[in-house]
């Protein structure tokens, strides 16, 4: 083991300029027109993992973006970790908004700035270090290792389920370890261990069939983008409880342990709100702002238009409107159901004047990890070792579907070790990563991989 920490510190430049190849390649998923560098991306961390001398590296096509995958068996009786990590990135709009070029990484105030920093080039690259610190400074790998790195997490993973159900075997496994989550604050290890599942909605109201000069018509003709605000403020109530009938059939109350769980984590509200420029909070009734956050459903419009945007007062009463409006889900709230429930709400709510045309993206289910899961144990020790510090162990708000799909499909748990910060920026401008969490990260990667075995 110190001989694989003592070649991290000897490579952190190397580590660094191997991740900034990797972050200047604008791998897209929602850009068709970034096919050639997803393939790019892909072929690189493929090229990273045959130089560890794996059993097996290699990119396996789907229907959509390659596949990265790679494999290590040390000993057959030695637990099995699956890697998993996307390579694929947000698009940097808008990018006006950028200090630095999205795909010219920077490095600022010992923070690297570029797409993809945090999620997930940057944090999912720690693994594939923690592993060359062993298999080139002529340490034994302690366990056995699966990469699966793939393109399309942005976008809903469309083809990554077939994929794992289609290569069960392969992929066969004792844990599933990811990092694409965050900390709970700054030099504050934490493990997550539940997320929230997603059901995204699109709803586009028509009204008349073409705009309408809003001095002849306003007054006799019913407005989309009128008729669609009331319908999203029906949507919640002023205590901010989602009014859609049977939305909180399934979910599964907070215990009084959970709760007392959640007062014990070091949250700042303050410092919270000065972070968002905020002068108060809002929220469901009874519950704090953590529990709002990550353990109580949510329903948020994501995206609004309609009408004339352009500069000056343009008179129109428009022919339509739209929104795209997304809800976190906790267990066991089902995603199609979920679904299902808000067109059956909303379409009862559209008046004889629209037609609503009302559609699902993708979504997923929410996860939650055993906490007497014994991978855990490994992963705590692993970050108070690199941290000095006892991680805590937290939910968190957002969404990995394929956790729920790993659990269901290879029956497998996930440890969610993320080494971002909240403050990340990650889908925003001027996204960030700390290098010294990318190094803290590495080490703490090597020193689960140690503890793992006497664990199990
Ligand atoms: N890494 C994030 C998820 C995340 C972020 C989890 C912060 C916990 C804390 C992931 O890349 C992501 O953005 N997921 C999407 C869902 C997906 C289906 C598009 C999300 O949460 O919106
Ligand atoms: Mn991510
Ligand atoms: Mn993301």
């Amino acid at each position: 083991m110190s001989k694989a920490l003592d070649y991290i510190d000897a490579n952190k430049e190397k580590f660094k300029d191997e991740l900034f190849e990797l972050l200047r390649i604008p791998s897209i998923s929602t850009d068709s027109e970034r096919k050639d560098d997803i393939r790019r991306a892909a072929e690189y961390l493929k090229g990273q993992l045959s130089k560890q001398e794996l059993d097996q590296a290699e990119l396996f096509e789907t229907d959509g973006n390659p596949v990265v995958y790679g494999e290590l068996i040390t000993d057959e009786d030695k637990p099995t970790v699956l890697v998993y990590g996307h390579y694929d990135v947000q698009p940097p709009d808008p990018l006006e908004l950028w200090e630095t070029k999205p795909f010219e990484p920077t490095l600022r105030e010992g923070k690297i700035y570029a797409r993809g920093a945090s999620d997930d080039k940057g944090q999912s690259f720690t693994h594939l270090k923690a592993l060359e610190s062993y298999r080139k400074s002529g340490a034994d790998f302690p366990v056995n290792i699966k990469f699966i790195y793939e393109g399309e997490e942005e976008i809903g993973s469309p083809n990554l389920v077939p994929f794992v159900t289609e290569h069960k075997e392969l992929l066969d496994c004792d844990m599933v370890l990811i990092s694409d989550t965050a900390m709970f604050a700054e030099d504050t290890p934490s493990i997550t261990y539940g997320l929230r599942g997603l059901c995204y909605m699109e709803v586009e109201l028509t009204g008349p069939n073409r705009d309408l000069h809003s001095g002849v018509y306003g007054g006799a003709v019913e407005n989309p983008a009128n008729v669609l605000g009331e319908i999203i403020a029906k949507l919640k109530d002023e205590d901010g409880v989602i009014q859609i009938p049977g939305f909180y059939d399934d979910v599964i109350p907070l215990s009084d342990e959970d709760r007392e769980a959640y007062k014990k984590l070091p949250f700042d509200k303050a410092e919270y709100k000065k972070n968002l420029g905020l002068k108060a909070l809002h929220g469901e009734k009874g519950y704090s702002t953590l529990e709002r956050a990550t353990a109580r459903p949510s329903l948020d419009v994501n995206g609004l238009w309609s009408g004339y945007q352009g500069e000056g007062a343009k008179t129109v009463l428009p022919s339509k409107a739209g929104a795209k409006i997304s809800m976190r889900l906790v267990p066991d709230q089902d995603p199609k159901k979920i679904g299902e429930l808000f067109k059956e709400y909303v379409r009862s709510l559209v008046p004889e004047t629209m037609k609503a045309a009302i559609s699902e993206h993708h979504g997923g289910h929410a996860a939650v990890t055993d906490l007497n899961f014994y991978g855990l144990k490994a992963a705590a020790k692993a970050f108070e070792t690199v941290y000095d510090k006892e991680p805590l162990f937290a939910r968190e708000g957002g969404s990995i579907p394929i956790v729920a799909d790993f659990k269901k499909i290879l029956g497998a748990e996930t440890i969610l070790m993320g080494f971002g910060l909240n403050s990340d920026a990650i889908h925003s401008p001027n996204e960030k990563f700390a290098l010294k969490d990318f190094y803290r990260g590495i080490k703490t990667s090597a020193k689960f991989f140690e503890l793992l075995p006497g664990q199990s």
